[in-house]
């Protein structure tokens, strides 16, 4: 093997994101991430204005990544691209990018798993979870407990039966006037509010599986009643109701987390994705984690949302073990758990 380092572009495109990174022997040097305004108006994420948007974001974005990281396109080793799961739309935009790319520098290309991508997230900085460790996956699409054993070895332990943690949060926000992703809109206003002032309940799902569909009907209801007899209700309690609502979406999480050390004995825990970058989750988590005596780690706060560090880390991984992807490879809107 040449002694050359290993440096790898790596694109991100699954869903409202533009993102590309460069990565040099599993060191992140630029993290750059086009963000599409375009979908606040409309209260989500509208997949054909992502795809076009992708499609005038790709270009610029990935070359302010290789600027940023002082790298010749000719000094790469491989590129990277989000495969699955995600909007299929945008994800063919970053596939297709990728793979020209690939193809005309004559170097491997990587197809990576988005909702792996962000458990290696934890792999970037020090200090790293060693192995076997749990993963708390918790994004706008998916919430997961990962058993992950190395970096080419994950599997999924538990998982939501509906909606995701972070559609919980940003369905809430959208029940109470706020614009969209709310996420980070209930982490704020939670911050300044009384978590114990209204009692939502707790799902009772079994196993390590997670429900948060309830949770969003009884905000409904809670509301509706609520706003019968005050209709200034929401506007004067909103701190303590976004406080509420993010501590019972905290306690379903963490509630699971733990019953999932218990049962693996598993000591070493992360958690990852967009939600793990809420302020009271990463709070609550530490608390656990130090009662319970467990090694927790989070991953910075740019690489818990969606970016294109964790899909280069993944890719050195799998650069590592010579898991390239063949040129005739497309990307997927659903994506199975190899
Ligand atoms: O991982 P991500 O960036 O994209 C997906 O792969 O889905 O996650 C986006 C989700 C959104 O639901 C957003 O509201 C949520 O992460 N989120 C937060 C916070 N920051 C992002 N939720 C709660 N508190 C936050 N601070
Ligand atoms: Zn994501």
């Amino acid at each position: 093997m040449s002694n050359s380092p290993i440096t790898i572009l790596a694109i991100e495109s699954s869903c409202d994101e533009t993102a590309a990174a460069v990565c040099k022997d599993g060191q992140i040097l630029s993290n750059i991430i086009a963000t599409q305004k375009v979908h606040e108006q409309y209260g989500g994420v509208v997949p054909e204005l992502a795809s076009r948007a992708h499609i005038q974001n790709i270009v610029p974005t990935a070359g302010t990544a290789l600027k940023t990281a002082s790298c010749a396109l000719q000094e790469v080793s491989a590129v990277a691209f989000t495969q699955s799961p995600g909007l299929i739309g945008s994800l063919l935009v970053g596939s297709q990018f990728a793979k020209s790319l690939a193809w005309s520098l004559s170097v491997p290309l990587i197809a990576v798993h988005h909702m792996q991508a962000h458990v290696l997230a934890n792999l970037i900085d020090m200090p790293k979870p060693s192995f076997p460790f749990l993963c708390l996956t918790v994004s706008g699409g998916h919430t997961q407990i990962v058993l992950c054993r190395s970096p080419l070895d994950m599997q999924v332990i538990g998982e939501t039966i509906d909606d995701a943690a972070g559609e919980a949060f940003d369905k809430s926000a959208k029940l109470l006037g706020l614009p969209y992703p709310g996420g980070p809109l209930i982490d704020k206003y939670a911050s300044m509010g009384n978590p114990k002032r209204f009692s939502f309940p707790e799902p009772q799902v079994p196993g390590l599986d997670f429900s948060f569909s309830g949770l969003k009907t009884a905000i409904l209801y809670f509301l509706q009643d609520n706003t019968k007899t005050g209709p200034g209700f929401v506007t004067e309690n909103l701190n303590d109701i976004c406080a509420s609502i993010q501590s019972r979406i905290i306690s379903i999480l963490l509630n699971k987390l733990k019953k999932a050390c218990f049962e693996t004995g598993i000591k070493q825990v992360c958690i990852a994705g967009g939600v793990s970058a809420n302020s009271g989750l990463r709070k609550a988590f530490a608390g656990m984690g130090n009662h319970y005596h467990w090694n927790t780690f989070v991953p910075k706060f740019e690489y818990c949302t969606d970016n294109a560090a964790m899909i280069a880390i993944a890719a050195y991984y799998k650069y590592l073990a010579g898991d390239f992807a063949p040129l005739s490879t497309s990307a997927s809107a659903r994506a199975e758990w190899s």
